[in-house]
């Protein structure tokens, strides 16, 4: 179903973020804390990850898990691959991954007690097909806790590169789909509604995030990253060497003692299967 998906996330776009989470201070890190002590795991619950990539928060679930299953889904294998050598090297045997759609995989129905996801549920080409099918896999009154970007306007990790190449245009805020596409409370509320959650509660968490300890660093993860690829491949006329300069003239002033950090808002949502 989800193949632009599939091809980017197996593509350039996972083997960047593939490389830039061996980092320890990881880009989404402070989030996934606020994700787990949010899902309240329990030691012997069974967990899913949603778009779990390399596995940051399937790892800090499993530590909560410790007597219980924890899997991770992703398209990726690139990605896939990283998170099972980081769970080898821990020694987890309650944790695995599988590389599959999560929008039409067919998860053991009712079995899990919490679905997870950090950044790995706004690229669904049908979200109301794929939180249903989520919802299936969870057992009656499990629940389903995940972070994910409110608007694109809100976010500095966006408009901050996206702003120094494009101008202030920096994309739609109301997208269907993609990375803001659960940026708007009230459709997001309707798609887990319509997909069958109950008590869906979204509340706001702001807080930056590090794209590494130097320019150099952040300026390598925002050349790879797949929106400022698109705009460099649909502008032959920006030479990469603008693109890096524009790009370093605008993260600079963000360069602050804990690395290169942007502002970002995003929602902590919560649902449950009646
Ligand atoms: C922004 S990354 C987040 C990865 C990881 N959760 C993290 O925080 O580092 C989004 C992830 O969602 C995955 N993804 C997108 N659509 C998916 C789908 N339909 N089924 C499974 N995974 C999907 C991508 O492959 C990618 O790894």
């Amino acid at each position: 179903m989800n193949t632009d998906q599939a091809t980017a996330w197996n593509g350039a776009e996972g083997s960047n973020w593939a490389r830039h989470h061996r980092r320890t201070t990881g880009i989404n890190a402070p989030l996934g804390t606020v994700l787990i002590e949010a899902a309240e795991i329990a030691e012997t619950d069974r967990v899913l990850d949603v778009g779990c990539g390399s596995g940051s928060s399937t790892l800090l679930a499993a530590a909560a898990a410790r007597r219980g299953t924890v899997v991770g889904v992703d398209l990726s294998a690139v990605l896939l691959d990283s998170a099972r050598a980081d769970a080898a090297a821990r020694g987890l045997r309650h944790v695995r991954f599988e590389q599959a759609d999560a929008q039409v995989h067919p998860f053991p129905a009712g079995w899990f007690d919490v679905v997870i996801s950090q950044f790995g549920v706004m690229f669904f080409a049908d979200p109301v097909a794929a939180f249903a099918n989520l919802a299936r896999s969870l057992r009656a009154d499990g629940r389903m806790v995940f972070v994910c970007p409110r608007k694109a306007s809100a976010n500095a990790w966006w408009t901050v590169p996206m702003g120094a190449l494009l101008g202030t245009d920096t994309g739609a805020d109301e997208p269907t789909s993609g990375m803001f596409s659960l940026g708007d409370a009230g459709r997001a509320g309707d798609i887990l509604t319509a997909a069958g959650f109950v008590d869906v509660a979204l509340d706001a968490v702001d807080l930056p995030l590090n794209f590494g300890p130097d320019l150099d660093t952040a300026l390598d993860f925002f050349v790879g990253s797949g929106p400022v690829r698109a705009i460099v491949e649909s502008n032959p006329a920006l030479a990469e060497d603008v693109v890096r300069r524009r790009l370093a003239a605008a993260l600079a002033p963000h360069h602050e003692a804990e690395g290169v950090q942007l502002a970002g808002a995003f929602w902590l949502v919560r649902a449950r299967r009646p």
